[in-house]
């Protein structure tokens, strides 16, 4: 990407009341070269806005910031993006800090820390790799997806918004830890409303705003659109001085969401429950089956219907397994099937003889799709561990204990010498500001996103498969436009339709 002489260079927030003003005149210009997924390359100018404060009072400006990239010139013709739609695209992974400050461009962000601004020994290692490990072993693969959305939107003439945002593992200098939930939504909250405040001095339309982030950041962003405008954040927004505006969006996409994490334990066990870690050995099989048991409860409780034309009624545990096969991982894999050469996809049946191909589809069963995929990633439980050690018990941690238990099951079960066996006071409200479901199903939030692009890798095991199809049917269910689609054989992370996802975008806001 090269830098080209810049028209003016940045300045801070401008003026201003409340020193929440975006200087429309404040960019650098910047050229790159974009390659689309049909591998032609364009030409792309634009004007880009380098680590804004999007709060009046931050907490570490370091993550509390956000660029924006506005295509002025694609393939030589001048483009006007003052009305396009807004790509807000986080590069959230593992619940830890994301940082733009050091982008040189869009697409650029960093994850796990970022660059000082006090980040404190104890706290995720600084990386600019969007591959880095994760402090619990969580493994992000957002880099390489987000970033393909965020060069093709541009190319499309969309505006990218991309925000920084406080993470897990943040501690300050009196050693209290600031980046803990819900600091994460808090803070992608304030930058979505910073952008609405500054309508019409930020081109694009600030009604058309499409959320985008992987993972942790898929989570995220998949919260955003359930919880828009809802006023359980409003005491969180005031303390860091969000613009006042609304932090409504209007769609949303999300790959592998790792979300509903106070059921994520039984949904994974009743997915993964039997697959072997990559040892070999099984995990705690009697564990295992109490969190499944918690499984079909809380399944059998929340009443979701199979999306339209699956031929599915109510979801419960029983059927859960015939629906994802039908629903999703059959058809994924007749996608894959049919794009194959008659010789590529004879190979391929040939070393896969569990799947049965009529010529037209692909057949299998649950417990053959599973062994194929084979190792399970996590221990169990996956998100709410005995010992303290998963990330999520990090991210569900106060300003004074470092990794805390979420779930009853878990915090009953503690091996570190929690004397309660219970889990804090504050832990049931902090569940609702980090769950969507918790926007969809015990409250029906009316200012959600109406429109939910969400894309999952068959072989991906940080999650159950059932979090991402529970929220599809949610949101279906509730009447809303859901696109959700898994791609074959690809694991956690993967993005391999990102020109239809800019496709959509055009279609959805269009
Ligand atoms: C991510 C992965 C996980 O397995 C998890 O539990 C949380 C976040 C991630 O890649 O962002």
């Amino acid at each position: 990407m090269a830098l080209n002489a810049s028209a003016s260079t940045r300045s801070s927030t401008g003026g201003g009341d409340t020193g929440l003003v975006f200087d429309p005149d404040a960019w650098t210009k910047l050229t790159t070269t974009v390659t689309d997924t049909e591998g032609t390359e364009h030409a792309v100018t634009y004007h880009f806005w380098k680590a804004i404060t999007y709060v009046a009072k931050p907490v570490d400006a370091t993550y509390q910031s956000l660029n924006v990239s506005v295509p002025v010139e694609i393939d030589g013709t001048a483009v006007d993006a003052s009305d396009a739609p807004i790509l807000f695209a986080n590069s959230v992974g593992g619940y830890m800090p994301s940082s733009v400050a050091d982008a040189t461009g869009v697409g650029g962000a960093s994850m796990g820390g970022g660059t000082g601004g006090g980040a404190p020994s104890g706290a995720p290692t600084a990386s600019a790799s969007a591959s880095a490990p994760g402090a619990n072993g969580n493994t992000n693969a957002t880099g390489g997806a987000m970033n393909t959305n965020q060069l093709l939107a541009l190319a499309a003439g969309y505006v990218v918004v991309e925000p920084g945002a406080r993470g897990r593992g943040l501690k300050n200098s009196a050693g209290e830890y600031y980046g803990s939930a819900p600091a994460v939504i808090v803070d992608l909250k304030a930058a979505v409303r910073y952008v609405r405040s500054n309508k019409g001095r930020i081109p694009g339309d600030t009604d058309r705003i499409v959320s985008a982030g992987t993972s942790a950041g898929g989570a995220v962003s998949t919260l955003l659109g359930a919880s828009g405008d809802s006023p359980l954040y409003d005491k969180y927004l005031r303390e860091i001085g969000a613009a006042d505006a609304s932090d409504a969006i209007f769609a949303v996409g999300a790959w592998c969401p790792i979300t509903d994490l106070e059921h994520a334990d039984g949904a994974y066990e009743w997915n993964w429950g039997t697959n072997t870690l990559s040892t070999g050995k099984q995990v705690d099989q009697s564990v295992s089956k109490d969190l499944r048991a918690q499984f079909a409860e809380y399944q059998a409780t929340v009443r979701l219907r199979g999306l339209k034309g699956s031929g599915f009624g109510t979801l419960t545990a029983r059927n859960y397994d015939a629906y994802l096969l039908k629903q999703y991982m059959e058809p994924a894999a007749t996608t894959h099937l049919a794009a194959l050469s008659d010789s590529e996809r004879e190979t391929y049946l040939a070393k896969n003889t569990f799947i049965t191909w009529d010529g037209e589809k692909a057949r299998f069963t649950w417990a053959d799709y599973l062994t194929h995929v084979g190792a399970r990633k996590k221990s169990v439980p996956a998100f709410d561990a005995f010992d303290l050690s998963a990330g999520e018990n990090n991210e569900f941690g106060s300003a004074t204990t470092a990794n805390r238990h979420f779930t009853a099951y878990g915090a009953r079960n503690d091996t570190t010498g929690l004397s309660t066996k219970r889990v804090e006071s504050d832990i049931p409200e902090l569940l609702n500001l980090m769950n969507p479901m918790y926007h969809l199903v015990e409250k029906v939030n009316s200012k959600r996103s109406r429109h939910w692009w969400i894309r999952l890798g068959t072989n991906d095991t940080d999650t159950s498969h059932v979090i991402s199809a529970n929220l599809a049917a949610r949101a279906e269910n509730l009447g809303d436009e859901v696109n959700h689609l898994y791609y074959w054989d690809q694991g956690h992370g993967a993005n391999t339709d990102p020109a239809d996802f800019i496709t959509w975008i055009a279609e959805v806001t269009g």
